[in-house]
């Protein structure tokens, strides 16, 4: 009742202060609020004018009610001393707003917006420096994943966790939900007996008797950095400031998976300058969740499908690891610009496997990233094939495809080729350094490249087409990988003999492997498949890379014989990156289609926001 009548009575004073100056229609924020020429239109706040410097949690972790519930305090710098201070929120119950002293402050809701939230109006004045919001989520909060026990390893606790990037912290925390603002924060939080929680900041090793455990995070991040995750977890470092969470029953084959990471942070220290952010651990997440990484400051998130047995897939530690520069040193500001995080972490994350694991291997991943997007140009909107997005009134996550990741790769790779590698690598070295702790757009990145690096050479390569313009520029570099000639000339072999016995896959990787599934014609009938499986075990293949190609390929083929493994894999794993394609090409007959909603069925509870949301879209 009493937020009924706040949000009336304060809702009839933001309409009457601010109505006349509503012209920049799609969100509510009054131009005035917006002196600066960099706007991030995916917030509601007013971070422009009035904007937090620190924020406190104090959080309780409920797992009957599948809810985190207390407050959050803000402090606030109020420079102009205005009078309204806005927060995002999204599915979020407000209970109450003070300040410092413990004085109510009036609150209300402005206009919702479907995708960006409810933006939250709490009436300040001078002296206000801190705002506390009583709180708790809601079972709508796309932020969280809630995990029964029998959905973990163990089978025994359950589990959660947090998923902020890209617009999903407003709905666990109400806060100003912006790139283009960097935040410190603490927090306590409070779980059940026998659980840990970690979180993108200094974490406990061990669990104590209390079951509140104090975080702090005194590097200024990015709201969508701000991280948690609760489990029955347990630590094992691997050296002094590396090492990974993840249930017990999961920990030693995680630690022997991840068991180079000191040498990726010494490799990629080498390359462009000190890690700053002290540790570098890894937690270990539950299948569901719908990304292969999140780089998350001092504690990246992963799923467990990169724990393939021989290290095959720890690029990923490697990509996640460089976003400690790109992305989390130097943040793009608004996503329009989300290729300055991606594209340099690819550039970067390849750099770093190249030092461990030499050119040859890491060359196996850029053909493949290439051919990724190459088959992505081909149906993807034109509109959505520049650098520089123009993403206002879309959902910032429809930026994650190779665009920002390959295409930004190799506009660098482009670059390097050009001015050679020991200018490359000083330039982005003073990069990082020049913008650490700070947000950037692409024209700056730009205005910054050619000044520092191709003086007067940026029409001659073309920059501008690269960035703004859709499709690949003709000076793209072209990639040479000899290991992945000889896979081609093995399909050559297989389509014409229809036998195995030339197939020499002895030396194979799974990169190997991934290029020979990926590039086998369609016209490959399920006899041919049979012959593959029985001979290679592709369909219980422990490698879920090579899984996932394999089962896109047996739905093209209708190779019947892989469905109940296809199945399995559906209903247990929510990576995104594998659902999104299978699905798709299940969707394509009407039969498959059936098949897929009926798996479907039993696999969307595995899943987070983030992944259903996606598929719910196909199978419509
Ligand atoms: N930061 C991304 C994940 C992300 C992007 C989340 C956009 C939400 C919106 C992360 O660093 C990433 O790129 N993950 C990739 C792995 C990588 C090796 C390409 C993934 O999850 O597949
Ligand atoms: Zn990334």
């Amino acid at each position: 009742m009493k937020i009924l009548i706040n949000s009336l009575f304060f809702g009839l004073l933001f309409f009457c202060s601010f109505s006349q100056q509503e012209n920049n229609s799609s969100n509510q924020i009054p131009e005035k609020q917006m002196p600066s020429s960099i706007i991030d239109s995916h917030t509601l706040s007013n971070y422009k004018d009035i904007s937090i410097e620190h924020s406190h949690l104090n959080l309780s972790v409920d797992f009957e009610s599948k809810l985190l519930y207390g407050s959050v305090t803000h402090t606030i710098n109020n420079p102009t001393k205005d009078s309204v201070f806005i927060l995002d929120t999204k599915y979020l119950s407000i209970e109450s707003v003070s300040d410092q002293d413990g004085n109510k402050l009036d609150f209300s809701y402005g206009e919702k917006d479907d995708l960006l939230g409810d933006p939250l109006m709490v009436s300040i004045n001078a002296k206000t420096k801190k705002v506390t919001i009583k709180y708790s989520t809601t079972t709508q909060s796309e932020a969280l994943d809630w995990l029964n026990a029998e959905q973990t390893a163990g089978k025994e606790f359950p589990f959660m966790y947090t998923q902020g990037q890209s617009i999903f912290t407003r709905s666990w925390i109400p806060i100003q939900d912006t790139p283009g603002l960097r935040i410190t924060y603490s927090a306590d939080i409070t779980v059940p007996n026998g659980m840990l929680p970690v979180m993108s900041a200094a974490n406990p090793q061990i669990k104590n008797n209390s079951n509140t455990y104090s975080f702090e995070m005194n590097q200024p991040i990015p709201p969508y950095l701000i991280a948690l995750a609760v489990g029955n977890l347990e630590f094992k470092k691997i050296d002094n400031r590396t090492g990974v969470y993840a249930e017990p029953n999961m920990l030693e084959s995680s630690v022997a998976e991840f068991t180079d990471m000191g040498k990726m942070v010494d490799a990629a220290e080498e390359l462009y300058g000190k890690y700053d952010w002290e540790r570098f651990d890894v937690i270990v997440l539950p299948p569901s969740f719908p990304f292969g990484g999140m780089e998350n400051p001092r504690l990246t998130f992963a799923t467990p499908t990169i724990i393939a047995g021989d290290r095959s897939l720890v690029s990923l530690i490697a990509h996640e690891l460089a976003h400690s520069w790109s992305g989390n040193l130097v943040t793009n500001a608004t996503w329009n610009d989300f290729w300055l995080n991606e594209g340099f972490t690819v550039y970067f994350e390849r750099r770093i496997m190249e030092a461990l694991y030499g050119k040859d291997y890491t060359e196996m991943l850029a053909l493949l990233g290439y051919q990724d997007l190459q088959e992505e140009l081909v149906t993807l909107d034109p509109k959505m094939q520049t650098l520089k997005l123009k993403m206002k009134g879309m959902h910032p996550d429809d930026a994650m495809s190779d665009i920002a990741y390959e295409k930004g790769y190799f506009l660098l790779r482009m670059i390097e080729n050009n001015v050679g590698r020991e200018a490359m690598d000083s330039f982005l070295k003073k990069y990082f350094n020049d913008h650490k702790f700070q947000t950037i757009v692409t024209e700056e990145f730009l205005a910054y490249l050619e000044a520092n690096l191709i003086k007067g050479k940026r029409e001659l390569l073309k920059i501008d087409e690269w960035v703004y313009q859709p499709g690949l520029p003709d000076n793209c570099p072209v990639i040479e990988c000899k290991r992945f000639i000889n896979v081609e000339s093995a399909i050559d072999d297989f389509m014409l003999t229809n036998t195995i016995a030339k197939l020499n896959t002895t030396e194979w990787s799974t990169h190997e492997w991934i290029h020979f599934v990926k590039n086998l014609p369609d016209s490959v009938n399920s006899n041919q498949m049979m012959l593959l499986d029985n001979a290679f075990n592709l369909s219980s293949s422990g490698n879920s890379e090579i899984l996932a190609v394999w089962f896109e390929r047996s739905i093209v083929s209708n190779y019947r014989t892989a469905f109940p493994f296809m199945k399995e894999f559906l209903v247990r794993v929510g990576r995104r990156k594998f659902l999104q394609p299978i699905y798709e090409s299940l969707a394509k007959t009407e039969e498959h289609k059936a098949w897929a909603k009926d798996v479907y069925k039993e696999a969307r509870s595995n899943y987070h926001y983030v992944s259903f949301n996606t598929i719910d879209k196909i199978l419509e």
